[in-house]
């Protein structure tokens, strides 16, 4: 009896329209029609006047700190101005001077705790001597124990630490008979680095 109820319910089907073989693993929506990604026809063309965005090579001299050869450079290579140094002045006295001191001699309460390896005063001979494309690439990349700044400044912000840090050094290293009677006389009244209350 069931039987037979079941075959007048499937003659009842229009199998033809609905029947499909079950596809269990959905090849169906790979092979519908579709296009590629660029196929043509597949992207809206772009508005007029559009133009293609190429950005700018960069510059390795001013981003690196590196010649066409790969050596660090010999020179900065921004110009110089009074607004450079100012600028670097206050970039080294914000991110370089808790470490090495706003003189660079790096007594600092923060250097005394680096047992470490403490930052070194920035007036050795042999860091006076570095070329500015090396100081660039330490403030860039760090050194060492030492991090970089590289997120904190910008590549000017990076020469013009290194165009004030000259200036720093050479600050510590005129020879006294370079000066004139004046100005050894402001020395000579000036309380010695390090006491009286002076910045480190
Ligand atoms: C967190 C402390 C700290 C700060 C901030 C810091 N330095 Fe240093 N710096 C160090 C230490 C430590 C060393 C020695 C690293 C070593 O030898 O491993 C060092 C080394 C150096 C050297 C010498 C690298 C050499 O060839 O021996 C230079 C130059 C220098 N720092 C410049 C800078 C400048 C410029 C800034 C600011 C952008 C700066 N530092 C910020 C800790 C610091």
């Amino acid at each position: 009896m069931r039987l037979v109820a079941l075959a007048l319910l499937l003659a009842g089907c229009r199998t033809d329209d609905v029947w499909f073989a079950p596809d269990f693993d959905l090849n169906r929506m790979a092979e519908q029609p579709r296009l590629d990604p660029y196929e043509p026809g597949a992207m809206q063309p772009p508005p007029e006047g559009t133009r293609t965005f190429r950005p700018a090579p960069r510059d390795r001299r001013l981003h690196e700190g590196l010649d066409e050869a790969g050596n660090a450079l010999t020179s900065i290579p921004v110009p110089l101005s009074r607004e450079l140094l100012v600028r670097g002045r206050h970039r080294f006295d914000t991110f370089c001077a808790p470490c090495h001191g706003v003189r660079g001699t790096a007594r600092t309460p923060v250097a005394e705790r680096m047992r470490l390896r403490p930052p070194p005063s920035l007036h050795q001979p042999r860091i006076r001597q570095l070329p500015p494309g090396d100081v660039y690439r330490i403030v860039r990349h760090g050194y060492g124990l030492m991090p970089g700044y590289e997120a904190q400044l910008d590549p000017d912000d990076r020469w013009a630490v290194v165009a004030y840090l000259r200036v720093l050094q050479r600050s510590q290293d005129v020879p006294l008979a370079q000066l004139d009677a004046a100005q050894r006389e402001a020395l000579e009244r000036a309380p010695p680095p390090g006491r009286s209350g002076g910045t480190p």
